[in-house]
């Protein structure tokens, strides 16, 4: 894919389009180890561009893994709260082996980030983030039923029977039953919910209709991913490749 030099610099720092020419001009950008003197150039990914003698690397779609803490929120835009990518901007990824080095000098955050789907502001766990509307479609789309797992805390103690009704498909005031929910009890007042919709505060909704209200909620897998110990509340970290493969067949 070829891409004009202005553009590329613009999707892939954090310059605008004008302050990417304005380098440009003013010969601070260098292609395959030459000056460059206008943004109409084209260039490829394959392309060695360095901007103030910084390699800037182009990735067409990024894709992160956000251990989502409480108090902020997963829309794109709000006045009030913080938003999932606004925190992320402001926090260093942790880094793995597996993944390119991410320092923010050389790999820039991508500027169309959107959080796959939502979780409320006081739930917490595995959001994720990314630029590839492709993905988030598969991952969202109801044909494709891709289960979502979450750790929930009670107020009353739960009943075997909850099992039965979260299989069996609740009303909660939707146009149709919840579809099948697998209800793991692990104690009393705590149990793993598995989902494959996502209504609006559908887990907490499925819990008051059994008249328990969630104290605690967190999403611990979506698909293929799984939310592991390694990333405590409040990390994020861009996903692997096997990770990226895996989602992409999700469902
Ligand atoms: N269900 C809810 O009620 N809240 C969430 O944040 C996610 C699923």
């Amino acid at each position: 894919m070829n891409l004009r030099l202005d553009k590329y610099l613009a999707d892939f720092t954090e310059l605008t389009r004008s302050r990417a020419k304005k380098e440009i001009r003013e010969g601070r950008v260098q292609v395959n180890g030459e000056t460059a003197k206008t943004g109409n150039d084209k260039v490829a990914f394959s392309d060695s561009i360095l901007w103030d003698g910084r390699e800037i690397r182009g990735q067409k779609y990024q894709y992160i893994l956000l251990n989502k803490p409480t108090g902020i929120i997963s829309s794109t835009a709000d006045d009030r709260d913080e938003t999932a990518v606004e925190y992320i901007k402001k926090h260093s990824p942790v880094v793995l082996p597996s993944v390119p080095e991410y320092d923010g000098k050389s790999v820039f955050l991508a500027k169309d980030l959107f959080p796959v789907g939502r979780l409320d502001k006081d739930t917490e766990g595995l959001l994720i983030l990314t630029n590839d509307g492709g993905l988030a479609h598969r991952l969202l789309s109801p044909r494709h039923h891709v289960a979502k797992k979450y750790f929930v805390q009670l107020d009353k103690n739960l009943d075997t029977t909850d099992v039965e009704k979260m299989r069996d498909g609740m009303d909660i005031g939707e146009k149709r039953l919840t579809s099948p929910a697998v209800l793991e009890i692990l104690a009393p007042r705590e149990a793993f919910l598995t989902i494959t919709e996502g209504k609006f505060h559908q887990v907490k909704r499925m819990f008051a209709k059994l008249g328990k209200t969630v104290t605690y909620l967190k999403r611990v897998e979506m698909g293929t991913l799984v939310l592991d110990e390694s990333l405590a509340v409040g990390e994020w970290r861009f996903l692997t490749e096997e990770e990226i493969q895996n989602l992409a067949s999700s469902g």
